[in-house]
């Protein structure tokens, strides 16, 4: 595709001609989705189950975006770790594949940002881009490796809760969701809660693993349905992971009443944090989870 046809569907996707519409939409696929929960049997209960485990006492999850990407270089075992130790029950991170299908944690398409050389996480394998340094571009910070899924999971204490956001889908990443699975399910100690903006991903994990909670990822006034809840009655997610911006009384309550659970991300600031947690959203996906934790120590419980 020319450069000018991609910058092209690129606005149409981001136009904001939709935004009158969009609540009355979500509204609509929240209804449906309430629908095919209470008419369809063939729905798999044991993911819901599972989602209900990673609350404690039923108090909303505080998770640390990349780890604690305020303070740390994002995506790293070192922020991971700096996650938790601020507070945070868990943290959510990005995995794409390497050269050789091992699931990686890194945001972004190529190595550039984060590490010491540029190219793609395709172009190396799993052990080459565990001995890149993807640390020591962050202020104060030295050396951290991109490291595989398998070692985060590792990593985590016993009933930790992982956010996996799966990237893509590109061409370079066919069969993510499968390997993703199987490292997944090697590490049952850890709740685990897969997330994607992309329903086809979520769709073909719930396909080869009902057990696990899905989140789907929305981001508001897109043409591009892949990006809004409408495709929710198709998935029947456990979760919705919306921005902070999306989220008002009718979204929260829209969720409810489909049974749907509400992760936030993209929360700018502690007023808005707590203006979400009076919402009675059931977690946040922050990158400050310092400044966060203290509104969570008396948070009420849904
Ligand atoms: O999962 C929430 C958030 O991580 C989605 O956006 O670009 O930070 O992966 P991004
Ligand atoms: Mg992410």
């Amino acid at each position: 595709m020319t450069s000018l046809a991609r910058s092209i569907l690129r606005d149409v996707a981001r136009s904001s001609w939709m935004a009158p519409l969009d609540p009355l939409l979500r509204r609509a696929a929240f209804a449906a989705t309430a629908l095919r929960k209470a008419t369809d049997p063939t729905l798999p209960h044991a993911a819901k189950l599972a989602l209900d485990r990673c609350y404690v006492d039923g108090r909303p999850l505080l998770l640390g975006h990349r780890g604690a990407m305020a303070r740390a270089p994002e995506n790293t075992l070192g922020s991971f770790q700096a996650a938790l130790d601020d507070g945070a029950r868990g943290v959510e991170l990005d995995v794409t594949l390497s050269g050789d299908s091992v699931p990686v944690v890194l945001h972004d398409d190529t190595l550039d940002r984060t590490t010491n050389i540029f190219g793609k996480p395709t172009d190396y394998d799993a052990a080459e881009l565990a001995g890149l340094d993807a640390g020591s571009w962050f202020p104060g910070w030295g050396p951290e490796i991109v490291p595989s899924l398998g070692q985060v999971l590792q990593s985590m204490p016993a009933g930790a809760v992982v956010n996996v956001e799966l990237k893509g889908p590109t061409p370079a990443y066919v069969g993510l969701e499968r390997r993703a699975v199987d490292v997944i399910r090697a590490h049952p100690a850890v709740h685990v809660i897969v997330s994607s903006f992309h329903p086809a991903q979520l769709l073909e994990v719930r396909r080869i693993a009902s057990e696990l909670p899905i989140g789907l990822l929305v981001a508001e006034q897109s043409f591009l349905p892949a990006r809004t809840a409408w495709t929710a009655p198709l998935l029947v997610p456990d979760a919705i992971h919306p921005p902070a911006r999306m989220v008002d009384r009718s979204f929260v309550d829209g969720c409810r009443s489909a049974g749907l659970r509400v992760h936030v991300w993209a929360v700018p600031s502690t007023d808005e944090a707590a203006r979400l947690l009076d919402l009675g959203v059931d977690g946040l996906i922050v990158d400050d989870v310092a400044a966060m934790a203290p509104l969570f120590s008396d948070a009420p419980a849904s």
